[in-house]
């Protein structure tokens, strides 16, 4: 008989709903535990209650398990240094983790090192400068070198706010010294101003082992809360996999000019890298730029992409971790995936919660993924959070996925429901 693996999944979102989704399927998983999970990854998985940033926890969960691999959803424990953790600690040295190291995780927690380290490998993206506390009168010179739109993002993490695109240059001016003076905490005390790039943005993803890589099923996320991209950004409406805009030539020149130098940079730097890494590109009159590198998978991409994907996640995920991924084999369906999220009305603002869900038992053509959701005190699905599920389709063609995603979202009802109704129609023009 073939080895079992015991798994933890670290998150609560979309994302590792559809991670937990994908793993359970796999011949070789054992026991499957999401830490700290949510509803939907308690049908599939055993939720543990921790705080993933509680690493002396984690780690102790994780032996007292017996874990075999332990996989990271989001970006923050990593930033902070979890996989160095789980890959140094003599303990834990059994255990293999899904995840880069603190020094790879800088693509995503320092928005200085990352462009600098695009500089260094020559990988196509916008022109840039960074400033810090002192320099705020050469910040602003610099803007004043640029036309509007100015593009103002903090250097570290800020729980994705930081970034900040506005058209007045008075605005930018006095946006950039109130970032340096701690608008965003210590995430500010750099701030990178950077060109406006102009195009279509879509999300590209690698797992690699730090010399391969394997390209997973491409996205396209809907940032703006309403229909037609307008209205406040949110932690994300919708996603579409395949991307019709990004065809084989497009894509050659992203595996060519950014994904290879990428994962080539990281191992001529001696970082090594074990995970995802999520590359946030423009599509600028068929020309690929960077917009920035993230350093897990995304949300809600994941819930679009992973049901693409027919080989088993599992086993690359292990291949990955151990340093073989040369191995493995990605198989991917031709079919088009539309992700909706259905969220709270009134998110990404105030908005209600503790509405009981009702309809999910009825839906046979869609995966529905939770995100904020939780259970009421007598047994009932309800509404905790501003995105409260992600609901996924696939289809023969993008239309056919989107019709039959929104007949399935009409069966879903808790008050103030509210999706976007228009997800995928930007890109029919380019079928
Ligand atoms: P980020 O938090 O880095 O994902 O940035 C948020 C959003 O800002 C991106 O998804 C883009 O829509 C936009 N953005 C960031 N940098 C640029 C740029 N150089 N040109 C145009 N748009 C940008
Ligand atoms: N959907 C974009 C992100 O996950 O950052």
């Amino acid at each position: 008989m073939s080895k079992k693996y015991n798994v933890i999944v670290l998150g609560s979102g979309g994302r590792e709903s559809a991670l937990v989704w994908s793993i359970s399927k796999s011949p070789l998983l054992g026991k499957l535990y999401t830490i700290p999970g949510n509803p939907g990854t308690g049908k599939l998985s055993i939720n543990i209650d921790a705080d993933i940033r509680d690493f002396k926890k984690i780690s102790s969960l994780a032996v007292e398990l017996s874990a075999d691999i332990v996989v990271a959803g989001p970006e923050e424990p990593l930033v902070n240094g979890i996989g160095d953790l789980f890959r140094e600690d003599p303990g834990l040295k059994d255990i293999l983790f899904v995840g880069p190291g603190r020094k790879g995780a800088q693509l995503e927690g320092s928005k200085q090192w990352a462009k600098e380290f695009m500089k260094r490998h020559d990988i196509p993206t916008a022109e840039y400068r960074s400033f810090g506390v002192g320099e705020e009168d050469n910040a602003v010179d610099y803007l004043n070198l640029l036309q509007p739109p100015y593009v103002l993002k903090a250097d570290g993490l800020a729980a994705g706010k930081g970034v900040v695109i506005l058209s007045d240059p008075d605005e930018a001016a006095s946006e950039v010294r109130a970032m340096l003076h701690g608008k965003f905490g210590s995430a500010s005390s750099r701030v990178v101003i950077e060109q406006f790039l102009t195009g279509t943005e879509l999300s590209v993803f690698v797992l690699t082992d730090g010399d391969s890589y394997m390209v997973l099923p491409e996205a396209k996320d809907y940032k703006r809360v309403n229909d037609g991209d307008s209205g406040p950004n949110t932690g994300g409406m919708g996603a579409v996999s395949p991307v019709p805009f990004a065809g084989a030539a497009f894509m050659e020149k992203v595996e060519k000019r950014i994904i290879m130098p990428t994962v080539g940079g990281l191992r001529s730097e001696g970082i090594p890298y074990r995970g995802f890494i999520f590359f946030g590109l423009i599509n600028c009159k068929g020309e690929p730029y960077v917009i920035e590198y993230n350093v897990r998978m995304g949300d809600p991409e994941t819930e679009a992409v992973l049901p693409r994907i027919k080989s088993d996640l599992l086993s690359h995920l292990i291949a990955a971790a151990e340093g073989r991924l040369a191995n493995e084999q990605i198989e991917i369906t031709k079919a088009t995936s539309v992700t909706g999220v259905a969220t709270s009305g009134g998110y990404p603002g105030n908005y209600q919660k503790g509405f009981v869900i009702e309809g999910l038992d009825s839906l046979e053509d869609a995966i529905v993924f939770h995100s904020g959701t939780k259970v009421s005190d007598d047994g009932r699905i309800i509404t905790s959070g501003g995105r409260v599920l992600a609901v996924t389709v696939l289809g023969t063609g993008l239309e056919d996925a989107a019709g039959r995603l929104y007949k399935s979202l009409s069966l879903i009802n808790y008050d103030n429901i509210y999706y976007r109704r228009d997800l995928g129609k930007d890109l029919v023009k380019y079928l």
